[in-house]
């Protein structure tokens, strides 16, 4: 059943809804938690650093479907909104997000819809991340309703940079003067190089403990 057949649109429907996508981010950040534990159980080694989630303000979605041309009503909220619940990865390096993104995506009990991959297609602006839209059944009393979540993969480095690049666009409202954007993307090319750096001094570290031992 999809979230949209079951709600009427009123404001205990909106109440519902957002119950159902609060259970959605509860549901994965313990699959998350799982999959880290095990990870930690096998290799002996943390991916995640940290995990964040959240759902998206009444303002915010209201905006966003003015902006797209759609009238506030839940059914548009449901059907065009897919970030309603949100959940951001944070991870050490690079090859972390792609082994995440691979353990999510063998995960039984939830549909990967789309995949977005801003690491090795990054946006105009400089943005990196990996996206991933998921939809997972709620198990409610007397019904099972299918609930999308928004998972966004990324390094700390990238995370540094989406974070005040958000901070820094929101105060133009998305008019900065162009020398703004230019240095801001210099600035995702400069977070790119620490990432490739801090790898590789992983790599030399962890080659360099393996000959220590076998020494
Ligand atoms: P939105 O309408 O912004 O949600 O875009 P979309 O539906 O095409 O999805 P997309 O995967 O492109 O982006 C979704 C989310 O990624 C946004 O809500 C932001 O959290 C993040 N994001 C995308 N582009 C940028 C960017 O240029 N800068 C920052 N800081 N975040 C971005
Ligand atoms: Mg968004």
């Amino acid at each position: 059943m999809q979230a949209v057949e079951i709600f009427q649109d009123n404001a205990e429907g909106w109440e519902t809804l957002i119950f159902l996508y609060n259970s959605a981010l509860k549901k994965v950040g313990t699959k998350l938690e799982i999959l880290n534990d095990e990870f930690v159980h096998i290799h002996r080694y943390n991916p995640i650093e940290y995990i964040k989630s959240r759902i998206k303000s009444p303002e915010s979605i209201c905006k966003k479907l003015k902006r797209a041309g759609h009238d506030t009503s839940l059914e548009n909220m449901v059907c065009h909104i897919n970030d309603i619940a949100g959940i951001r990865i944070v991870c050490s390096f690079t090859p972390d997000i792609y082994r995440i993104a691979e353990m999510i995506g063998k995960q039984n009990d939830l549909t990967v819809l789309s995949i977005k991959d801003y690491i090795h297609h990054p946006k105009e602006s400089g943005y990196k991340s990996y996206h991933m839209l998921v939809s997972l059944p709620i198990f409610l009393s007397d019904r099972v309703v299918d609930t999308k979540v928004e998972i966004q993969i990324r390094t700390i480095a990238m995370d540094f940079w989406a974070s005040l690049e958000h901070k820094i666009y929101y105060k133009f409202e998305g008019n900065a003067p162009d020398y703004i954007s230019r240095d801001l993307k210099e600035c995702s090319e400069i977070v790119s190089m620490m990432d490739a750096k801090m790898l590789q001094l992983n790599q030399a570290i962890l080659e360099a403990k393996a000959q220590q031992y076998l020494d």
